[in-house]
């Protein structure tokens, strides 16, 4: 078993060093902030990550699992140096690669014998090139180290599970040393090793993730056709996805794709390939279709409602996805905050991401409720913007009773049109027409009342 450090305790680091530790490496994850570093210690996990918590706690227990502020610490016990820093985006699009920069700067401040430092941070092809440059630089001359690009491929809400069986691990580095390292740390996952130079496993992180996009995009644009043709898209996806050759995974029409990667990967690969003299104009286009899914539905909401000033719109789901709490660049957030602008009140209600919520602008202007029954108390549409599972078990008996009018704009396909309509509802979802089981007007008018909105 292996001595590992990673430096950067955030989403990534953290969940990587507890994998490790979990397959029996001795980590200490390291991270700047004292504060993270405290709670960490005193047991309390930052992120909501199924799993995580468990794993986190077990390993501190078991002694596996360490946290520190101390660079030198942590480079000085490990073998193998990880760095999982944010490479968060500027304002052009490109990556601001500053804590990348500091931190090979720190570790060749420290460094005293062979070290293989690993890039798990999403950086731009030939990162590595200037990562081996700078620590060469400021280091003791004559110190041995190799640096490899690791990419992680985890998504939130399953990165434990994605970490522990990885379809696959890329290795990028030019060094059998380095490379015999990164084997024995991998050895406990059944998964293959990929082994490439440092610039092609940095490509392949941008090139999955853009192309896991583009995939959205292009079902998000085959569902305005089926929306315009009358056509099904959830057939359509499944008709196409049954090829083995392009694969049901990522065809979900919907909202379109947002969190903290793919937004900025995306705009991230469109720079780099610009910036090496290759427009990647291709992109740019899945860009331009996944702004569009929002403003699209949005009309939709508006055609059936004509104004939204002083409507009651419920929403449900508020995270950028299921199972994680993380609200950063999700597409729910902007639909509220469109809707608020637009002068409609909104209720929302979300199982997990509530609290994060509360530390945006939006939330001074719209009310969270506790539940999803409550939300929709008084709405005049039901607006689903995340499909959490639970979802489409609320018992719709109910939402019907408590809804004003009955409008259902299901912002994910998430549940069934037919089911919708035999309860009452006009239905509304992406790619699959209009499902009503009368005129929208007479459904307005079998709904309770419209005096009964509360106040
Ligand atoms: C993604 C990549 O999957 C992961 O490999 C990488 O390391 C980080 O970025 P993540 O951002 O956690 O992971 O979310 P993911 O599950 O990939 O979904 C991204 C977005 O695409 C979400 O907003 C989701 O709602 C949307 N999506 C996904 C769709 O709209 N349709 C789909 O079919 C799939």
């Amino acid at each position: 078993m292996m001595n590992i450090t990673i430096i950067g305790s955030g989403y990534v680091g953290l969940t990587t060093g507890a994998c490790f530790a979990e397959i029996g490496h001795h980590v200490i994850c390291v991270d700047n902030d004292e504060a993270k570093i405290a709670k960490l210690l005193s047991g309390s996990i930052p992120i909501y990550e199924p799993g995580l918590e468990e794993m986190v706690t077990n390993n501190v227990s078991s002694g596996r699992l360490k946290f520190t502020t101390d660079t030198g610490e942590g480079v000085d016990f490990a073998d193998v140096v990880f760095i999982a820093v944010p490479t968060p985006p500027q304002p052009d699009g490109s990556v601001d690669l500053r804590f990348i920069e500091k931190v090979a700067r720190e570790i060749a401040a420290v460094l005293k014998d062979y070290k293989v430092i690993v890039d798990k941070s999403t950086v731009p092809v030939k990162t590595g090139e200037k990562v081996a440059e700078t620590i060469r630089r400021y280091a003791t001359p004559g110190i041995e180290f190799d640096v490899v690009s690791n990419p992680e491929f985890l998504r939130e809400g399953c990165a434990v599970e994605d970490l522990m069986k990885p379809d696959r691990i890329v290795v990028g580095t030019n060094s059998d040393r380095a490379l015999a390292l990164m084997h024995k740390i991998y050895e406990p996952f059944v998964a293959p090793v990929l082994a490439t130079d440092i610039n092609s496993a940095e490509l392949i992180k941008h090139a999955a993730n853009s192309f896991l996009a583009l995939k959205i995009s292009y079902i998000n644009a085959v569902a305005a056709v089926c929306d315009a043709s009358g056509a099904d898209v959830e057939k359509v996806a499944e008709g196409i996805g049954t090829d083995k050759r392009i694969g049901r995974a990522f065809l979900n029409a919907g909202l379109g794709y947002g969190g903290s990667c793919f937004p900025k990967d995306i705009a991230a690969f469109i720079a780099i390939s610009e910036d090496l003299g290759i427009p990647f104009d291709l992109l740019k286009e899945v860009q331009d279709i996944n702004a569009r899914q929002l403003k699209n539905f949005i009309k939709k909401i508006q055609d059936a409602l004509w104004v939204l000033q002083e409507k009651k719109i419920a929403v449900w789901g508020l995270s950028f996805k299921p199972d994680t709490d993380d609200v950063r660049c999700s597409v729910a957030i902007d639909l509220v905050d469109t809707l608020v602008k637009e002068g409609a009140h909104v209720t929302a209600y979300d199982p997990k991401a509530m609290e994060k919520v509360q530390e945006l602008d939006v939330s001074g202007k719209i009310t969270l409720a506790p539940s999803p029954l409550e939300a929709v108390d008084g709405a005049e549409a039901l607006v689903i913007a995340t499909e959490w599972p639970e979802f489409a078990a609320v018992d719709f008996e109910e939402v019907r009773k408590r809804m004003i009018t009955p409008l259902i704009f299901d912002g994910r396909n998430l549940l069934d049109p037919e089911r919708m309509t035999t309860l009452g509802f006009q239905y509304t979802g992406i790619g699959r027409g209009l499902h009503s089981s009368a005129p929208a007007a007479a459904a307005v008018e079998t709904a309770a009342p419209r005096s009964k909105t509360p106040a």
